[in-house]
């Protein structure tokens, strides 16, 4: 195929009335609310049907009210303040935008006109914010969501600079005016203003709950955030092909994988060739449409769009995330990478846990489960792990661990498969030591603490940069967190009047509950936001803990060496209140670096028989029911040793309550 550069690629005239936008805020501040609102008011969903976070589809996001996957919505909203017949009210705009009505795109002689609003909602939390990442390169516009009552927080913060690093229009808003004090209201307005340095009375008020102002920001978006942007700057340009950046993808079985798409050049047509550049993988476009926000085909997407393409193809490892998406040809022989869009770096898991079906029955049943869960969670990864307490499981990679947390959550309510699982343990980098006059060893990665040598010669972690933001009075507390995470390079800096402190930490410390801790010493007013920022030397050692000397593999820790002794403590403490009795006693121990720190024992079950002095009776008899007792309990012993320890799953999990 001959490839035609046209360097004066201009937009469709189509695209001028389309605007792709998204709404990101700190979590719980209202997007999946608002986003309802706006539902309503452009009748893409009617009021009859709604229900609360239409956007958020899992049912656990609804009932834990939390965004995890993103979810684009396609709206028509007919503007009410342009052209002579402004003055368009919500009633109106309900009428003209009927539920899934095709899209014709009116423009009535100056008059009202029909936009088409490319939503995408997206996740809160800092875990998931390569969703956010992924959105952020499909859209135009953000709008940056404020909770009146709470003010910015730390992940209003990142949310800005993303967007702002993207070129986005930002527009700001504060939400829950309904329930918000006037002077709430008018700092966080004053705050928001401040952070987008722009006026006051460019901050929209809304509140998802009422739908007040919500017009009024769909109509800000419409002026403010330009429509897609012209081609121009994407090289090279072609006339005859049409390019799009994967953002997302579904698997379905019978349509295949389904990629979802935002559309930068040229129009994809059903039936007609697609070609996916990362994977090499060409495929036929077998429905295309929009989202309603159900899949809605429409048979054609044109330049500017969000969309989706279904593509037949049954493995889901051929589309990967951030990928080019071409139609118009089959295959490309050369020069494949300068069709290329920029995309974005595929997430990488950093937190790994080893988890294992409750009931070993149920393995089986997990691995289809977590192939299930991977077609709609591409960043979850696992491997088949093995562990003689826990028998057969898997050993995952996650996002973080409230990603973990999620995951194995999805997997009780939607699988109905409980899980034990092992401490969650970040990637270490660790060169093992080598013995004089052997040659250096190469540095490798260690995801899982039983593969962490008791000796090492470097040990690098991985390390996060935090961002908590806390009202002054707060400050003390945040800062006496040092004691129980390490810290570093802490800096302050006063916004309006609350504090930004900026510091470094381990991941591992930073999965080890600090959300919590920060919330119980701030009463809930600090809020945390974080993102990874590589690795840096650690000082760490492995712990194990022994039950009858056997080591139990998920209880095996990798911590900071100061914490080690502490550590070893409680946890053979708390593992002899818990351990169930035998006839036998148990030694618990706690060993690091091949030294045992921690032991307790747990005595063997009292017989029935007593103490052969205090009854009286035939001593000589007793004597020998004794022996033979004795000799017993010592072959138990013995053969808990060599074989298999049962730990019930309940001591795993109140072992590893945070
Ligand atoms: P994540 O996706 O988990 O980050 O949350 P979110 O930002 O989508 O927030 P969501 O819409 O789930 O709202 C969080 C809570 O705030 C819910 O209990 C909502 O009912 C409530 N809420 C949202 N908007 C408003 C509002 O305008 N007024 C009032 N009173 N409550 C609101």
């Amino acid at each position: 195929m001959d490839i035609v550069y046209n360097s004066n690629s201009t937009m469709s005239k189509a695209s001028e009335n389309i605007r792709n936008f998204l709404i990101t805020a700190h979590i719980d501040h209202g997007k999946s609310t608002l986003a309802d609102r706006m539902l309503e008011i452009t009748g893409t969903i009617e009021k009859r049907s709604m229900k609360p976070q239409f956007l958020d589809q899992l049912e656990l996001e609804r009932e834990r009210g939390i965004t995890i996957k993103m979810a684009p919505v396609r709206m028509v909203y007919r503007t009410r303040s342009f052209g002579p017949e402004a003055g368009f009210g919500l009633e109106d705009s309900r009428i003209v935008n009927k539920p899934n009505s095709r899209l014709q795109i009116t423009k009535l002689a100056s008059g009202p006109t029909d936009h088409i609003l490319n939503l995408i909602d997206t996740p809160g939390h800092s875990d998931f914010a390569y969703e956010v990442s992924r959105a952020l390169a499909a859209v135009e516009g953000a709008v940056l969501l404020v909770d009146a009552t709470q003010g910015i927080q730390a992940q209003t913060l990142a949310n800005f600079e993303n967007a702002r690093k993207n070129k986005l229009t930002i527009i700001g808003a504060v939400n829950k005016i309904d329930v918000a004090t006037p002077e709430q209201i008018e700092n966080s307005i004053s705050e928001l203003a401040e952070l987008l340095t722009c006026g006051e009375e460019e901050i929209l008020k809304v509140s998802g709950k009422t739908g007040d102002g919500a017009p009024e920001l769909l109509e800000a978006i419409i002026e403010r955030v330009p429509p897609p942007k012209s081609t121009s700057n994407i090289e090279p340009q072609t006339s005859d092909i049409s390019r799009s950046l994967v953002f997302d993808s579904l698997y379905d079985e019978h349509k295949g994988v389904i990629a979802f798409i935002r559309v930068f050049n040229g129009e994809f047509k059903i039936d007609e060739d697609i070609y996916l550049i990362a994977t090499d993988v060409s495929a036929k476009a077998k429905e295309i449409g929009t989202f309603s926000p159900k899949l809605k085909p429409t048979g054609i997407l044109h330049e500017g769009e969000i969309g989706y393409i279904a593509t037949g193809i049954k493995d889901p490892d051929k589309l990967k995330i951030g990928d080019t998406l071409l139609s118009g040809i089959s295959h490309l022989t050369s020069n494949l990478q300068q069709f290329l869009l920029p995309g974005y770096k595929e997430p990488k898991p950093v937190v790994f846990v080893s988890f294992y079906p409750e009931e070993s029955d149920d393995y089986d049943e997990l691995k289809k489960a977590l192939g299930k869960l991977h077609l709609t969670d591409s960043a979850l990864v696992f491997d088949a792990d093995f562990s003689e307490v826990l028998g057969r499981g898997f050993k995952g990679g996650f996002l973080g661990r409230l990603h973990f947390e999620i995951t194995a959550e999805r997997l009780a309510r939607e699988f109905k498969i409980n899980t034990v699982h092992s401490f969650p343990s970040v990637a270490y980098r660790v060169r093992r030591k080598a013995r004089p006059g052997e040659k250096d060893f190469d540095w490798e990665l260690i995801t899982n603490p039983k593969d962490f040598p008791d000796d090492y010669a470097d040990v690098e972690e991985p390390m996060t940069s935090v961002e908590i933001l806390t009202p002054t009075k707060y400050l003390g507390n945040v800062l006496s967190l040092k004691q129980l995470f390490r810290f570093s390079k802490i800096n302050t800096k006063n916004i309006g009047d609350r504090i930004l402190i900026t510091a470094n930490l381990p991941l591992s410390d930073l999965i080890h509950d600090l959300d919590d801790k920060l919330k119980s010493v701030s009463e809930g007013f600090a809020s945390l936001s974080y993102e990874l920022s590589g690795y840096e030397q650690g000082d760490v050692a492995k712990l194990e803990v022994l039950v009858t000397e056997q080591v139990i593999p998920g209880l095996t820790r990798i911590l900071p060496k100061k914490d080690i002794d502490r550590q070893a403590r409680s946890t053979v403490e708390k593992l002899k209140e818990l351990l169930p009795r035998q006839s036998y006693s148990q030694a618990l121990q706690a060993a690091s670096s091949g030294r045992i720190i921690a032991r307790e024992t747990i005595p063997a079950m009292q017989k029935l028989l007593g103490s052969f002095g205090k009854t009286g009776g035939d001593r000589t008899r007793k004597m020998k029911l004794w022996k033979k007792q004795q000799r017993g309990k010592k072959r138990l012993k013995e053969r808990a040793e060599t074989s298999q320890i049962k730990i019930p799953a309940s001591v795993f999990k109140e072992l590893l309550k945070k």
